[in-house]
């Protein structure tokens, strides 16, 4: 990462993210999974099922991805007409009723959602105060929007982990920071952001602690990034290995890797 704006165009490149980052659910999917292992564990798909008790209607997932949540919404009320829509066409190609849509100019009538969730997916949009905008104004009135997004402190071992291994790769004492994806959309930046549109937010913190004895699942988290491998200053498949080995390290000498993280939902009114 060479400077700020080179950073941010990097993660809101839409032909990036719509081929190599999430042309499929592959690397989404080995992300989502390391949290298995967290303690406590936090039901997401459960939460937003529970903060949609009093809508009606019709509910769009912007940035749906894999279609975790659709899937979910979809099971337990089966009531609401839910609408996925995502840059990729790839990611959405197997989920039924899915559109291809942006964000920053969503193809919905004003006025007319009961809901719309963007669940970690603001960070990777240029413009957020435009996309805040728009989730305001597809809303009916008494709608709600529901955000997602990780705390600026959210997994800080894995940054750790990251700058060593690729020290290791480069002969240097900490190597170049990887891309880093919610920083652009921080947990504590999003109030103000969404308060540009939004009355009323209520933040649910979503704190735990992963904890391995197995490198393997962290492993395919960092490799996860490899849309970004060129860009990172560093050789991705080296360090990679190198962070296997130090996470076996850590293993073997303390029992366990933990990782601490805090992520969150905003539902905003
Ligand atoms: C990290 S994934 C999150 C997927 C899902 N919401 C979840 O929480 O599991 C981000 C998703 O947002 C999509 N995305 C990125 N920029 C977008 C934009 N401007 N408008 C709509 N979707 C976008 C990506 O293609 C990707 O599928």
């Amino acid at each position: 990462m060479t400077s700020q704006p080179t950073h941010d165009r990097l993660v809101t490149d839409r032909s990036l993210l719509a081929t190599k980052a999430y042309g499929t659910g592959q690397h989404l999917a080995a992300r989502q999974s390391l949290y298995r292992w967290q303690t406590p564990s936090h039901d997401l798909p459960g939460i937003v099922v529970d903060e949609l008790a009093d809508v009606r209607g019709v509910v769009a997932d912007v940035g749906c991805g894999n279609g975790k949540f659709v899937a979910r919404v979809r099971n337990d009320r089966p009531d609401l007409d839910v609408l996925p829509m995502d840059v990729s066409h790839g990611i959405i190609r197997a989920l039924p009723g899915a559109v291809v849509a942006d964000v920053q100019q969503l193809p919905v009538a004003d006025g007319s959602l009961g809901a719309v969730l963007a669940l970690h997916m603001l960070y990777h949009v240029e413009d957020q105060v435009r996309a805040a905008g728009e989730l305001g104004r597809v809303l009916a009135p008494g709608g709600i929007a529901i955000v997602s997004t990780n705390s600026r402190t959210d997994k800080l071992e894995l940054e750790h982990l990251w700058r060593q291994a690729a020290g290791d790769v480069l002969g240097v004492h900490e190597g170049p920071a990887r891309v880093q994806l919610s920083a652009r959309f921080t947990l504590e930046d999003a109030p103000a952001i969404l308060g540009s549109v939004f009355g009323e937010i209520r933040t649910i913190p979503l704190p735990g602690v992963i904890e391995v004895t197995d490198a393997e699942p962290v492993v395919a988290h960092l490799a996860s990034y490899e849309a970004w491998a060129d860009e990172m200053g560093v050789p991705f498949r080296e360090t990679i290995e190198r962070a296997r080995d130090r996470v076996n390290e850590t293993i073997r000498t303390a029992g366990a890797f933990r990782v601490s993280c805090l992520g969150g939902m905003l539902v905003c009114r």
